[in-house]
């Protein structure tokens, strides 16, 4: 079996939550201090061995393919003024052995379509796929913990998290029974189900390790919850003939789809960043002392 290469960034989501900030820029653009929430996700697929990043874009989101694009004319105005460091940092964003794939989805017809959308590229092969507004910090990164399992067991893998009851209608939602170590097998799937009906409160997070046969699946699927062709309707197809595995990762998640957790996420990060980190926290703790 072939290891994980291709990397899904399904990127061509509206963003409603943060208008007006996301009216003109795509929100996966939307910095965590001073770097894109997509550039995140790619970093974490880098880390897992991926190489081949596909992109399924919309309208509003050519600035994603902006920034992992050469930029000449900053480039030669970094190198006129000798800004040696910033000029290696914006030539050096990936790595050489990186390849970046766009994809256009013409029409915002579910998670499940813009996954199927990469198909013509993905072929038959295992893939991943990262929502960037899911942000997972962990150690290793979480995308490199979810590649190692799916080596070992050879079949879908999806991240997991408890969630509170009451936060059900927000995810997909797994019944599962133990496996191993932080691995469960997944007996169904459900998208967004209310408290009552939850079949409990594991929650799918934004990563994913397919097997291709979930392309079959996602073709054959109906409209489901919010009239889009679900991702999860997909899984609960493939569930049927294949094992699929839910991964509790090591790691915190910032939900940054969500105004609290780009705020959560920005402090996280704000208070260790290399260059500003020491002086932000030192903020933070005069804020809190103000208080008391
Ligand atoms: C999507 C998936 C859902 C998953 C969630 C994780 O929902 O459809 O199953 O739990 O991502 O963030 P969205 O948040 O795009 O509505």
């Amino acid at each position: 079996m072939k290891k994980v290469t291709k990397a899904v960034f399904p990127v061509a989501g509206l963003g409603t939550r943060f208008l007006p900030a996301t009216k003109a820029n795509p929100k996966e653009m939307m910095p965590i201090v001073d770097k894109p929430l997509i550039q995140y996700a790619v970093e974490e697929a880098v880390a897992a061995g991926i190489t081949e990043m596909i992109f399924v874009t919309g309208r509003t989101k050519r600035a994603i393919e902006d920034h992992f694009d050469k930029a000449y004319e900053l480039e030669s105005e970094l190198a006129r003024r000798q800004k040696t460091e910033m000029l290696d940092f914006v030539h050096n964003l990936l790595p050489k052995n990186i390849h970046c794939i766009y994809i256009r989805q013409q029409e915002a017809l579910g998670l499940g379509h813009a996954v199927l959308c990469a198909k013509p590229v993905v072929g038959d092969e295992p893939f991943a796929v990262l929502l960037a507004d899911d942000l997972l910090d962990g150690e290793p990164p979480v995308m490199k913990q979810m590649t190692d399992v799916y080596n070992h067991y050879r079949c879908s893998v999806i991240g997991v998290m408890d969630v509170p009851p009451a936060e059900t209608k927000s995810y997909g939602i797994v019944k599962s029974n133990g496996l191993a170590e932080r691995i469960e097998r997944i007996e169904s799937i459900v998208e967004k189900p209310r408290p009552e009906e939850a079949p409990s409160n594991l929650a799918v997070v934004g990563r994913y390790v397919l097997t291709p046969r979930i392309f079959h699946h996602l073709e054959q699927v109906a409209p489901g919850t919010g009239g889009e062709i679900q991702l999860t309707d997909g899984i609960a197809a493939l569930l049927r003939e294949e094992q699929v595995l839910a991964y509790r990762y090591h790691g915190r998640r910032f939900d940054c789809g969500s105004k609290l957790g780009y705020l959560e996420a920005t402090i996280e990060f704000g208070r260790r960043h290399p260059e500003v980190g020491a002086a932000f926290s030192n903020y933070l703790n005069n804020l809190i002392l103000d208080k008391e």
